[in-house]
C-alpha cells in the first residue's frame, strides 16, 4: 500500500467536479412505493441461487425515504456532483405507456434537493432496472426496448431538464449484454450468444435513440453515455494467446465505445463470433455514433490475458476484495489511449472505487478504510498526470457513497465510502470519504 501524503503539486483544473456514484436499484430500496413497477431484477433475486447471499435491493439503503439526509451528507463532504440513475420501472412501472407522476415527483424532489445543496445532479437513464413488462416481450434482444428507451427519457427529460444539466443514457452495455444475456450472472439471467449480440447492438441503439430525445426536448443538455473499460494485457505471445486476447480486448474494450465513435464494431470479432448483423438496420450507426458531448468512463482494474479460454492469470498486484487485481497506473493508460482514439470532447470518470473488507475502526469507530483511500488516492494520482498529457478530464465520481447492493453478490461486498450500518442503515463516513472531502474541498491531493 502506498502511504498518503497530501502533495501541494497535485492540484486538478478549477471546476473539476468531484462527485460521487450509486445507482437505483442499488441504493433506494422502496420496492413498491408509490406506484413502482417491478423491474427485472426484483424478478432475478426472487429467484433460488441467484444473489450470494440471497438478499434483494428491496430496501437496500432505504434512499427512497432518506434521501433527504443523502444530499445533507453529501453537502457536508464537499462534493460538487452526485451521479445517481433513475428508475425506469418507477416512472414507468409497465416500461412504456402510462407514466407514474408520483415516481417522477421523487426524482423532482432529489435534483431540486442536490440543486439548493450545491450539488450538479448527474442522472442517468438506464442503470440496469429495465422493467419487467419489456423483458416480458423480449427484453434487450428486441428493437421495441431500444425504441421504448426513448419515450421513457422523453418523460424524464419533460420533467427534469430545466434543472438537469448533464444526462448519462446508459450504464455500462458491455456488462447489460455480457451478464445478462451470455454468462447469466446478472438479470434477466439468460445465456445465449444469440441474444448477447442482439442485446448489444439493441442497448447502443438505446443510447442513440435516448440521446436524440434529449437534445430534441432539451437543445442545450449535455450528452453522454458511460462506458466500463478493462485495459487488457497479452500474457501470451502464441497464435492462440494473440486470438484471444484481440477477441477479449474487442469485446471488452472495444465493442461499445468504437460504434459510438463512428468506427463501426471491430471488423475480426465480428467475423469471429459469426454475427451476421441482421438486428443492425440502415441508419442505426448514425443513430449511435451521433457526436457526445462527453464519455463517462468506469474503472476498476485491468486484465491479464492468456492464451486459454478460462485461464486465471495469476495477479502480480494485490487484489480488492472482487478478487481484481489493483493496477491503478492502467486508468492513466486507459484515458491517454482513449484520448488518442476517439477524441471525445470531455470525459468524466464515472465510477472508480474498491470493494473492501472494512474490518479495522478508528478510535471514534469509524471504518478505518486506509486501503480503499489508497486506492483513490493512486487513481487519481495517475488521473492527475493523464491530465497534464493533455487528456480532458472534467470530473471524477468516486464508486461508491454508499454500501450499498452490489448485484449478484448481495451486500457481502463494500465499495461505499460511507458505511450503512446493516441493522439501522445508519450512515457513517468512513476515512476514506473524509479524506475525500479534503480533496474535493481544495481541488487536489
Ligand atoms: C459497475 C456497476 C456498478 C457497481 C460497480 C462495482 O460495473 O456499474 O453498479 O456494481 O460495478
Amino acid at each position: 500500500m502506498t502511504s498518503v501524503t497530501a502533495d501541494p503539486t497535485l492540484c486538478f483544473p478549477d471546476g473539476f467536479v468531484w462527485g460521487a456514484a450509486t445507482s437505483s436499484y442499488q441504493i433506494e430500496g422502496g420496492a413498491e412505493a408509490d406506484g413502482r413497477g417491478q423491474s427485472i431484477w426484483d424478478t432475478f433475486c426472487a429467484r433460488p441461487g441467484t444473489i450470494a447471499d440471497g438478499t434483494s435491493g428491496a430496501v437496500a439503503c432505504d434512499h427512497y425515504r432518506r434521501w433527504a439526509d443523502d444530499v445533507a451528507l453529501m453537502q457536508s463532504l464537499g462534493l460538487g456532483g452526485y451521479r445517481f440513475s433513475i428508475a425506469w420501472p418507477r416512472v414507468i412501472p409497465g416500461g412504456r405507456g402510462a407514466v407514474n407522476v408520483r415516481g417522477l415527483d421523487f426524482y423532482d424532489r432529489l435534483v431540486d434537493g442536490l440543486l439548493a445543496s450545491g450539488v450538479q445532479p448527474f442522472p442517468t437513464l438506464y442503470h440496469w432496472d429495465l422493467p419487467q413488462a419489456l423483458e416480458d416481450g423480449g427484453g434487450w434482444t428486441v428493437r421495441s426496448t431500444a425504441e421504448a428507451m426513448a419515450d421513457y427519457a422523453g418523460v424524464v427529460v419533460e420533467r427534469l431538464g430545466d434543472r438537469v444539466q448533464n444526462w448519462t443514457t446508459i450504464n455500462e452495455p458491455f456488462v447489460v449484454a455480457n451478464h445478462g444475456y451470455l454468462t447469466g450472472e446478472h438479470a434477466p439471467g439468460r445465456s445465449s450468444l444469440r441474444d448477447y449480440l442482439a442485446a448489444s447492438h439493441h442497448i447502443l441503439l438505446a443510447h442513440g435513440l435516448a440521446a436524440d430525445r434529449i437534445r430534441s426536448l432539451q437543445p442545450s443538455a449535455r450528452v453522454g453515455a458511460t462506458l466500463n473499460f478493462t485495459p487488457a494485457e497479452q500474457m501470451s505471445q502464441t497464435p492462440a494467446g494473440s486470438d484471444r486476447f484481440r477477441t477479449i480486448d474487442d469485446l471488452e474494450n472495444r465493442w461499445y465505445v468504437e460504434p459510438i465513435a463512428g468506427l463501426g464494431y471491430p471488423a475480426a470479432t465480428v467475423a469471429r463470433l459469426g454475427w451476421e448483423q441482421a438486428e443492425v438496420l440502415s441508419g442505426d450507426l448514425d443513430v449511435i455514433s451521433q457526436p457526445l458531448d462527453f464519455l463517462g468512463v468506469n474503472f476498476y482494474t485491468r486484465n491479464l490475458v492468456g492464451a486459454l479460454e478460462g485461464e486465471q492469470v495469476p495477479h502480480v498486484y494485490a487484489d480488492t476484495d472482487m478478487g481484481w487485481e489493483i493496477h491503478a497506473p492502467s486508468i492513466g493508460r486507459l484515458m491517454r489511449d482513449l484520448h488518442a482514439r476517439d477524441r471525445f470532447p470531455v470525459f468524466y470518470v464515472t465510477e472508480n472505487g474498491a470493494a473492501m473488507p472494512d474490518l479495522a475502526r478508528t478510535a471514534d469507530g469509524r471504518v478505518d478504510d486506509q486501503d480503499r483511500l489508497a486506492y483513490l488516492h493512486d487513481h487519481l494520482s495517475e488521473l492527475h498526470r493523464a491530465i497534464a498529457d493533455g487528456v480532458p478530464l472534467a470530473g471524477y465520481f468516486a464508486w461508491s457513497f454508499l454500501d450499498n447492493f452490489e448485484w449478484a453478490h448481495g451486500y457481502a461486498k463494500k465499495f461505499g465510502i460511507v458505511e450503512v450500518e446493516p441493522t439501522t442503515l445508519a450512515r457513517i463516513p468512513k476515512a476514506s470519504a473524509l479524506w475525500y472531502a479534503g480533496v474535493a474541498t481544495s481541488n487536489g491531493l
